[in-house]
């Protein structure tokens, strides 16, 4: 038991560290897949968000077929707006509208 408890603790000190060492990369620029995988993953990968939300798919070409066209612009406004069944930002009060920008880049990038 004692043993399973300090494994543990190590383990939150090193999921700590490396937390903090991605927060210091974003503090310059907030990296897209970063933004991506902590607020936008949970609807736009599939899965259960997916299906459950009816979220287009990154790296689903059909599901991006209409959106691409609209543009970067337009996306980030609608995402900070919120869209649809979408709220906005995402639900990700805390991002800025770079970081918005910046996963919706990610994710365009990742649906051609
Ligand atoms: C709770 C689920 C959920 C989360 C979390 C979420 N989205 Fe969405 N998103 C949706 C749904 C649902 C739609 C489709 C909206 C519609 O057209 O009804 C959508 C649509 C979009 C679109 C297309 C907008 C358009 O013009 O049609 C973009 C871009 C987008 N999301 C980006 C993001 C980004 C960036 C994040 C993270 C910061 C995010 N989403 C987080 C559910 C989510």
């Amino acid at each position: 038991m004692r043993y399973i408890r300090s494994q543990l603790a190590v383990f939150i000190c090193l999921a700590t560290l490396s937390i903090a060492a991605t927060a210091g990369d974003n503090a310059a620029e907030p990296s897209g897949e970063t933004v991506f995988k902590a607020h936008c993953a949970n609807c736009h990968t599939g899965g259960f968000g997916g299906f459950f939300t009816g979220a287009p798919k990154v790296g689903s070409q059909k599901d991006w077929k209409e959106l691409t066209p609209k543009g970067v612009d337009a996306l980030t406004v609608n995402t900070v707006t919120g869209i649809g069944d979408m709220a906005p930002r995402g639900e990700c009060t805390t991002c800025t509208d770079e970081e918005i920008r910046s996963a919706v880049e990610y994710m365009l990038e990742k649906s051609r």
